[in-house]
């Protein structure tokens, strides 16, 4: 089966005072239809950068895309020009961000906001789109849709707005949603809700999923395949099943023991990993997580390890792994 989308040997980099931060370092993953795909790492790995350039989001300066492919129906996102970026970008590929405060405009109110993409990608007239607007607000479970509509995003809660910007995200039926950390902000029960629309839209349309999460929760319950990602590279790929019965990496082994589970009861202590991620101006030589690793050995300090098949669609970057 060809994927839905191909992202390969994406690189991005910051530029800072302080010199040039290499936020995403050769990451390449395949996106099917129908499938929910997690990005999982610690905080500044790279998972935002990701996301935000397969979009090319990124914010110039200080950012730049530094190289790679972006493949999706027969187009070279980075390549693409603005207006087929713009046909792509929250019509076939929608994305759900992390704080819906800074990405829902203030002064417009939310009818307006989810309604836009359907006036902008289906030339809908403005009455149409808020008729549609409402229809999106109640399948994502916001009470009273037709009375709030004309309501601005300071006087929803965080999960209102969370919420509508799913609505935004569905409006067109998007081929791709990328979700950056949903649901991160919101309680528990709100982001089980939220987490179950994505899934019913996955169920209903085929709609392809790439879910950035640091809580491998989230990814036990609803991620299909898992990419854990360390310092801007893919550490360990595998299904979810794969990756929680022979979790290889070591960086892995040590998120799965810090991580609760949503679904298992929380009575285990949990170990967190030891040390802090690297300092992204200054990454150690050979494997990145080494100076955390119980496992290293010379090699680990020496050589940066290939991502290797272990298994069947398990691959892994680790030395120690590799050797078995
Ligand atoms: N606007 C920025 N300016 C400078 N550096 C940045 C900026 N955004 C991100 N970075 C750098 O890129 C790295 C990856 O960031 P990001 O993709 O946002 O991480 P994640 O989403 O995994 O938490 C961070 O460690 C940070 O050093
Ligand atoms: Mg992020």
């Amino acid at each position: 089966m060809t994927a839905r989308l191909q992202v390969r040997d994406l690189v991005v980099e910051y530029r800072t005072r302080d010199g040039v931060v290499r936020a995403v370092n050769g990451i390449s993953f395949d996106l099917h239809r129908g499938e929910i795909l997690a990005l999982v790492g610690e905080s500044g790995c790279g998972k935002s950068a990701t996301a935000l350039a397969m979009l090319r989001l990124i914010p110039d300066p200080p950012g730049r895309i530094v190289g790679g492919e972006v493949l999706f129906d027969g187009l070279d996102l980075l390549k693409a020009d603005d207006a087929q970026i713009r046909a792509v970008r929250g019509n076939r590929i929608a994305m759900i961000f992390q704080e819906p405060m800074t990405s829902l405009n203030p002064v417009h109110t939310i009818g307006d906001q989810v309604g836009e993409p359907l006036r902008l990608h289906r030339r809908l007239t403005r009455p149409a789109a808020i008729a549609r607007s409402i229809a999106l607000l109640g399948t994502v479970n916001i009470p009273h849709a037709e009375a709030r509509i004309g309501d601005y995003p300071h006087q929803f809660s965080g999960g209102m707005r969370q919420r509508a910007m799913m609505a935004m995200g569905m409006a067109c039926v998007p081929d791709i949603i990328v979700a950056d950390e949903p649901t991160t902000a919101l309680d528990v029960t709100v982001q089980a809700q939220l987490l179950d629309l994505l899934k019913h839209q996955v169920d209903t349309h085929g709609t392809s999923i790439l879910l950035i999460t640091h809580n491998l929760g989230v990814v036990a319950r609803y991620a299909d395949r898992v990419n854990v990602i360390y310092a801007g590279r893919v550490v360990e790929a595998a299904s979810a099943d794969a990756l929680y019965a022979r979790p290889t990496h070591p960086y892995t082994i040590g998120l799965l023991r810090s991580v609760p589970r949503l679904d298992q009861p929380a009575t285990e202590t949990l170990a967190p990993i030891e040390g802090q991620p690297p300092d992204p101006l200054d990454l150690p030589a050979g494997c990145p997580f080494h100076p955390r690793c119980p496992l290293a050995t010379a090699q680990c300090r020496r050589e940066p390890p290939p991502l290797r098949a272990v298994g069947d669609a398990h691959h892994v970057a680790c030395w120690v792994a590799a050797h078995g």
